[in-house]
């Protein structure tokens, strides 16, 4: 079976290389001319661990390619859509849907009803997106019967950044919306593989499948937000978040996963999609206060952050450093999108703190971000801690999990750490003579 993904950015490229992994002969495509020199080169241009190697295997293998040409896709009897629908700029913060609706005006013009494909949406895509989308071809192409000569279906990822390869090749589910049974059966074929794992796969119809997406999405959300909403509690009148969030996830209605507090989330996901459903509520004349208050609330959370690294700089600020631990909006990835850390260095550095900084994945294009060009960059732990008055750490990278903190004791000027994310034992660092804040303990 042969498969076209158009759009190689980050869910394009893990769908086209793990569906090449299962044999199919996969077409990735993608307008940008230096990306596709580089991906036929095997080179990968974002961070995902597994993925330069599954490249790799599956393009010498022949199963996988690039290309530049939109017709190559010819013979496809798949063609995933996973292109980008970031934030509108205008607006009360929709999905921008301009690329998905390029893509399929340029699509029309090559559908061959030889090949009668199935084109599905792997993009994020708001709930009425895939109705959209069958009145465009109905319109691009007048000569061809939708059903008959083509059909669309809805086909959304839940694929995390750092794990990517793990979560397609062992998803929780996969959910399909389709419009007919010839579809389901086409998608029931592609996904045999993971099926045979048993992993479930959902029929549903498109509104559903568009829906499950965002809404799986914020719940994630409103979860992390509930926890970090409780750990302010703890914070202030005793108990320990950890403990309340293992105690809670114990029950299987509840469950333990996304419940680790911390500066907030951000990547490329949660943000954009809580804005985009709460965009959706607004469109159709509804009134979401949940959905609102996650992403207000997350708003908030990353300044509180920077209340906290000022209680423990204490006044005057101007002049003290810090040793910021990781930029990245979670470990394994070198992804700044929406990461709080672009709220909280900023705020920093406006009191006149000088923020020194390290992140495993630290690239030359960190130092183009606006928002970090005051910061100094630093190639190890040691460097990065050397005479600061406080050590932040921002993301969990397991590196910074075994740190020793003895060693680190004398290169630092004040033993001050502000651990947003609960990697280390508070006793034990009190024990070595750190005054140790973190989050959602008294
Ligand atoms: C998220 C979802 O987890 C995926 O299922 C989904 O497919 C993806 O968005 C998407 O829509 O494409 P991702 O953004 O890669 O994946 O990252 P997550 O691991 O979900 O983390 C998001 C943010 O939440 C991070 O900033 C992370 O630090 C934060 N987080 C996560 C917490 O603060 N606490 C938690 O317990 C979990």
């Amino acid at each position: 079976m042969k498969i076209a993904v158009i759009g190689s950015g980050y869910v394009g490229l893990v769908t086209g290389a793990c569906f090449s992994e299962f044999g199919y002969e996969v077409v990735c495509v993608d307008k940008d001319i230096n990306k596709v020199a580089l991906l036929k080169k095997n080179k990968i241009p974002i961070y995902e661990p597994g993925l330069e190697d599954l490249v790799k295997k599956n393009t010498s293998a022949k199963y996988l390619s690039f290309s530049n040409n939109l017709k190559s896709i010819k013979g496809s009897k798949i063609i995933f859509i996973a292109v980008g629908t970031p934030t509108a700029r205008r607006g009360e913060g929709e999905a921008d849907l301009k690329y998905v609706f390029q893509v399929c005006k340029d699509l029309s013009k090559l559908i061959d009803k030889n090949d009668k494909p199935l084109i599905v949406t792997k993009s994020t895509v708001p709930i009425g997106t895939g109705s959209q989308i069958i009145n465009l071809f109905k319109k691009y192409c007048p000569n061809l019967q939708y059903g008959v000569d083509y059909n669309i279906a809805s086909n959304p990822e839940f694929l995390r950044e750092g794990s990517a390869i793990e979560d397609f090749l062992r998803p929780d589910r996969v959910v399909c919306g389709v419009a007919n049974y010839e579809t389901e059966t086409v998608l029931k074929e592609l996904y045999r593989p993971l099926n045979l794992r048993e992993a479930p796969v959902l029929f549903t119809d498109i509104e559903s499948a568009e829906l499950i997406k965002y809404a799986s999405n914020a719940f994630l959300a409103l979860k992390i937000s509930f926890i970090n909403e409780i750990s302010d509690l703890c914070e202030k009148v005793g108990g320990n978040v950890q403990m309340v969030a293992k105690g809670m996830g114990l029950d299987n209605r509840i469950g333990a996963k996304f419940l680790h507090p911390g500066p907030g989330f951000g990547g490329s996901c949660f943000p954009k999609d809580t804005r985009a459903l709460y965009a959706s509520f607004k469109k159709n004349k509804l009134k979401s206060t949940l959905i609102k208050s996650v992403i207000n609330f997350n708003e908030e959370r990353k300044l509180n952050m920077v209340k906290k690294a000022k209680m423990l700089l204490k006044k005057p600020y101007k002049g003290k450093k810090v040793a910021f631990l990781g930029v990245t909006f979670k470990p394994n990835t070198d992804d700044l999108r929406e990461s709080p850390s672009l709220v909280i260095i900023p705020e920093l550095n406006k009191l006149g703190v000088h923020v020194y900084a390290h992140d495993p994945a630290y690239n030359k294009s960190f130092e183009k971000i606006k928002q970090f060009k005051k910061v100094k960059w630093k190639k190890s732990i040691s460097d990065v801690v050397k005479g600061t008055d406080m050590i932040l750490i921002h993301t969990e990278w397991n590196e910074y999990r075994g740190i020793d903190l003895k060693k680190i004791k004398k290169l630092v000027k004040n033993k001050v750490i502000l651990d947003l994310r609960n990697i280390f034992n508070k006793n034990e660092l009190i024990d070595i003579g750190f005054v140790y804040n973190n989050i959602g303990q008294k």
